[in-house]
């Protein structure tokens, strides 16, 4: 089947060299509305979406997110943030007890709104010919996104978003055989692993030494391994990072 939207989802890929132009506020407005279009858990609109447009803090997120220095060239800089603060104060206004919104059900519910809200702004950027890099890398350093955006209790910094224009587009990068991830009617990847693993490590291995930027000798099992080697104490404090924003994460406290 084909249609242009299936089009647009096909031909998906990260966008981390963008050309050096800033996106008008009508461009960022299109982006902002296609992104709070999307579904959200029981219509509680539980995520904001913060513009950083100040350049010291832009800089200051390129250390989070490890120097990388790409995203500052992007045309514009996104962060989603769980947000169940503007329901504490429509609780407070209303009088109710605000517990609910502490609990790890709201915290994954607005996890779940930022990203579904997320992938629909990128959508909307690619349609407008534009790319972006979605950026989980801003948890490096959660308490300092936290401070650099004043964000209050209840809310979490989840995804940094750099949209912008391409200089370059890279190659599509092959996602795995459907058999590895999509099964019916009950778990079954150990009936498919050993025979479609190979395969995919294989059409990795290519897709790697040949690709026109930072073409390196991997395939897919290699990569989830270097995952396993990094810093552990990268991130170790998000758990304690969100119960400082006044999460009840583990339900101990009522
Ligand atoms: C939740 C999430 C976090 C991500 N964080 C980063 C990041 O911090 N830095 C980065 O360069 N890419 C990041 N990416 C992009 C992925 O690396 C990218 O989607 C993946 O390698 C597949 O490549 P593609 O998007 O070009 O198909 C992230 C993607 C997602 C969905």
């Amino acid at each position: 089947m084909e249609n242009s939207i299936l089009d647009l989802i096909n031909n998906h890929r990260s966008i981390r060299n963008f050309k050096h132009q800033s996106l008008s506020d009508e461009e960022v407005k299109t982006l902002v509305t296609a992104a709070k279009k999307a579904s959200t858990s029981t219509f509680s609109q539980q995520y904001s979406i913060i513009s950083v447009t100040d350049q010291e803090k832009l800089k200051e997120i390129d250390k989070i997110t490890g120097n990388t220095h790409w995203m500052l060239s992007s045309g514009h800089y996104f962060v989603m943030v769980a947000d169940q603060y503007r329901n504490l104060k429509i609780a407070e206004r209303a009088g109710a007890d605000p517990y609910i919104l502490k609990t790890a059900d709201k915290l994954l519910a607005s996890v779940f709104d930022a990203g579904i809200a997320t992938e629909n702004l990128v959508l909307a950027a690619e349609s407008m010919g534009m790319g972006a890099t979605i950026m989980g890398s801003i948890l490096n350093d959660s308490n300092k996104m936290i401070g650099l955006l004043d964000l209050p209790k209840l809310t979490f910094p989840l995804l940094g978003i750099a949209v912008g224009y391409p200089e370059t587009i890279p190659e599509i990068k092959p996602r795995m055989p459907e058999t590895l991830q999509h099964f019916t009617n009950g778990y079954q990847l150990d009936d498919q692993i050993g025979n479609w693993l190979p395969i995919y490590d294989d059409q990795m291995a290519k897709y790697y030494a040949s690709r026109s930027t930072n073409s390196r000798q991997e395939n897919f099992s290699n990569h989830i391994v270097s995952e396993l080697s990094r810093n552990r104490k990268l991130r170790a404090d998000l758990l304690e990072n969100i119960v400082s924003q006044g999460f009840d994460v583990d339900g101990i406290s009522k």
